[in-house]
């Protein structure tokens, strides 16, 4: 096998298997979906190395390829770690705890073991395709095993880990059944990243009560069963971004601007176009986003003619129980909002669940003049960051929630707690008729924020602290 010097590892690959007939599939392959690819496609495909993963088609061997200049080494998973690996333990016991329980975690063995087995088989891929002393960095909770399984079978590997979404706080995090060989699996990385300080912070807490790991600064001290340190892991948040020179551009290109003239036109020319982008996910607040907007509908505070919503929910983790009421509920308010509001000439609510390629995306981002992020809990949220970039005109107003981790870069946003739904939509409001000079203002200030930390900057600053050495006392 051909050996690498550096290597990322996550549970996807940056594409997916798809089926031709499917729209976005070029030659077998689509780009996969998330903020985790968003953010790390960038720097994969400007450096040598490899991206251990799945392709996301089950039970189909493939061989190692590369595809759009990066060099992908593929984990097989079976319809059955699908299932307990995939959208069990990892979308149904870690994601709903790790966001606050939204959702109801649930928590099986049989999920647990196959977490366990999947995680080897990652742990076992890196190995064989390591080149000695090579640097290795895991993705997100899919993979939390990966950094120890890592260091016993090579000790001589630099281990970095970043999570992408929350980590819980000790007194949630409680709950697991198996919190202590989580934490234990983390430990074998050097550096531990997290989106926010918070995140570190529940993190250390968590290494202390559960472990009784001595946490000294940001240095985790892992000791052997005669108490003696064999390991120092440090945790420090890295909060990642986006690719603002792709966002800046293609928001500059002509035939993008143009695309978001027509979007507008073809919604009838409103005063106020409003926009909502995630993935259809309960983390993310899309019924509080609708039920403020169906209120301000109610009140008289808007009218369709005056103010349309543009909400996408591209689809995700569609076999998974949770997943799949949100798309009912969801629904269920769409069509009730525009059931009540609409006109035969005018729609309160463009409801699309699709997922769009990044020139479509800017184009939305620049026909909207309000873009809505009401995550409930979210590790970041690149969709705020994005429409921010795309804003090369300083105009635009971003609500966003104080509990997406973009909230502690993004100070100039109208902040907002989804649960407020009054001070939601005051916020709405606000933003709908804010003064060019007060959006410029703020805006301006977001986007110097974002120009200065971008995608790459959160990549080397990672990659830089994780070769630096830890000084033992
Ligand atoms: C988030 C997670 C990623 C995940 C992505 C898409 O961004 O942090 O790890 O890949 O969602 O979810 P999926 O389950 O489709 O991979």
């Amino acid at each position: 096998a051909e050996l690498y010097d550096f290597m990322v590892v996550s549970n996807r690959l940056p594409v997916d298997r798809c089926s031709p007939d499917e729209s976005g599939c070029e030659d077998g392959w689509r780009r996969s979906p998330g903020g985790l690819v968003t953010a790390l496609a960038p720097m994969m495909t400007k450096t040598d190395g490899a991206w251990v993963g799945w392709h996301g088609a089950p039970d189909e061997t493939l061989a190692p390829f590369s595809h759009g200049g990066i060099d992908l080494v593929p984990v097989q998973l079976s319809t059955q770690d699908i299932e307990l690996f995939y959208e069990g333990f990892s979308n149904a016991t870690i994601w709903p705890l790790y966001h606050d329980v939204i959702a109801a975690p649930e928590f099986h063995r049989t999920w647990w073991d196959s977490y366990r087995k999947v995680n080897k088989r990652f742990a076992d891929a890196v190995a064989r395709h390591a080149a000695p002393r090579a640097t290795v960095w895991v993705q997100d909770y899919q993979l939390q095993l990966v950094p120890k399984m890592l260091r016993e079978l090579r000790p001589d590997l630099k281990i970095g880990f970043f999570n992408h979404i929350p980590f819980p706080p000790p007194e949630i995090f409680a709950q697991l059944p198996w919190r202590q060989a989580i934490i234990d699996g983390l430990l074998g990385a050097d550096l531990v990243g997290f989106q926010r300080s918070s995140d570190a912070g529940n993190f250390m807490r968590s290494a202390r009560r559960f472990l009784g790991a001595s946490v000294k600064q940001q240095q985790i001290h892992v000791k052997g069963s005669d108490g003696q340190t064999t390991h120092i892991a440090r945790a420090q948040a890295f909060p990642i971004s986006i690719d603002v020179k792709q966002i800046s551009e293609l928001a500059q290109q002509p035939e993008i601007i143009e695309r978001a003239r027509q979007i507008r036109q073809d919604l009838g020319n409103p005063k106020t176009v409003l926009l909502g982008v995630d993935r259809l996910d309960y983390t993310k607040g899309i019924r509080h986003r609708l039920k403020a907007y169906a209120e301000l509908l109610a009140d008289g505070k808007v009218t369709v003619e005056d103010a349309a919503l543009i909400q996408v929910a591209s689809p995700s983790r569609e076999r998974v129980e949770q997943y799949r009421i949100l798309r009912e509920e969801v629904e269920g308010t769409v069509g009730h909002i525009n059931g009540t509001y609409d006109t035969i000439q005018n729609t309160a609510l463009r409801y699309l669940h699709h997922s769009y390629p990044v020139q479509e995306m800017v184009a939305l981002y620049l026909a909207a003049d309000v873009m809505l992020v009401t995550a409930l809990r979210d590790g970041m949220n690149l969709v705020a960051k994005e429409y921010v970039t795309a804003r090369t005109n300083n105009d635009g107003a971003l609500v966003l929630s104080e509990f997406a981790g973009a909230a502690d870069q993004l100070k100039q946003a109208l902040l907002i707690n989804p649960h407020d739904i009054d001070g939601l939509k005051a916020a709405i409001m606000k933003a709908v008729h804010m003064q060019p000079a007060e959006a410029g203002r703020r805006m301006r200030s977001m986007r110097k924020q974002i120009l200065h930390h971008d995608v790459d900057l959160w990549s080397a600053d990672f990659l830089a602290a994780l070769e630096e050495k830890v000084i033992r006392d």
